[in-house]
């Protein structure tokens, strides 16, 4: 059974492989598997690969406690003519457990909005699938000292109307695909903003932290009281360095 953080919510490592990775990549999910080992049973760690290769991911991850998740799914619940899009069901049906949303990729290159967002993680709950809601500050909203009412008024409009498990990811836009974090003092300052938005009553939500997390600055992350996980790109793509950051988790001790 899985363990709980000393908060009380499971921690969970999420690789978002972005636009990435081809069939002979899903051999890193096995070879993810074998390097934390046991880990895996105390804290969750998730690989969300494309969409065509989501099935065969699955059955990669098999017998291993990795899980399997989506990058976007469709606002639109039932089936319908929707050209090019993929709707939750459909995820939910080859194997996929969570789906990250609200992406700043997302939102700055397909205009994205909170409302958009928060419609695609209300579908993502009723077929059963729990949404990752990524949210976080440009580097101008920060500069002008705007950052906690950008997030803030984000996390809000974004998370899903229905009840349900959901997750938020904090990740600053000028740290994803940077080779910068924000400090811990930042982070710690955002996520508890975050969990106040939240209120008492969201109390299992858990916020990860996203932007740059590399196996040098994991421990850094992990050290902020209110960080929940990590949402990882770049270095997710590699078994040898996602596994290290899922290491360096306190939970993994
Ligand atoms: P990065 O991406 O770790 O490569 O900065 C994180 C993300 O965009 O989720």
């Amino acid at each position: 059974m899985a363990q709980s953080g000393s908060n009380g919510r499971r921690p969970l490592l999420a690789g978002n492989w972005k636009m990435f990775g081809r069939g002979a990549d899903l051999a890193e999910i096995q070879a993810l598997a074998k390097a934390i080992g046991d880990v895996g049973e105390r804290v969750e760690a998730l690989v969300c690969p494309t969409a065509p290769y989501i099935e065969a991911a699955v059955r990669a991850a098999k017998g291993t406690p990795i899980a399997i998740g989506a990058q976007d799914c469709s606002a639109v619940g039932p089936d319908s003519a929707r050209t090019g899009e993929v709707s939750a069901a459909m995820l939910a049906d080859v194997g996929a457990r969570y789906v990250i949303l609200g992406h700043s990729e997302r939102r700055s290159q397909h205009g994205e909005s909170d409302g958009l967002v928060s419609k695609k993680a209300d579908a993502a709950l009723a077929a059963g699938l729990i949404p990752i809601v990524c949210v976080g500050e440009t580097r101008a909203d920060r500069d002008s000292g705007k950052e906690l009412e950008v997030v803030a008024t984000q996390v809000r409009q974004s998370i899903p109307s229905a009840a349900g498990e959901y997750v938020i990811a904090y990740e600053p836009v000028w740290c994803i695909g940077a080779d910068r974090i924000p400090t811990v003092a930042e982070i710690t300052e955002m996520h508890a903003k975050i969990r106040q938005v939240l209120g008492t009553a969201r109390e299992a939500a858990r916020i990860l932290y996203g932007g740059s997390v590399n196996p040098k600055n994991a421990h850094e992350v992990f050290s902020s009281p209110g960080v929940d996980g990590a949402l990882v790109g770049r270095a997710s793509l590699k078994a040898a360095d996602f596994a290290a950051i899922i290491l360096a988790h306190p939970m993994a001790g």
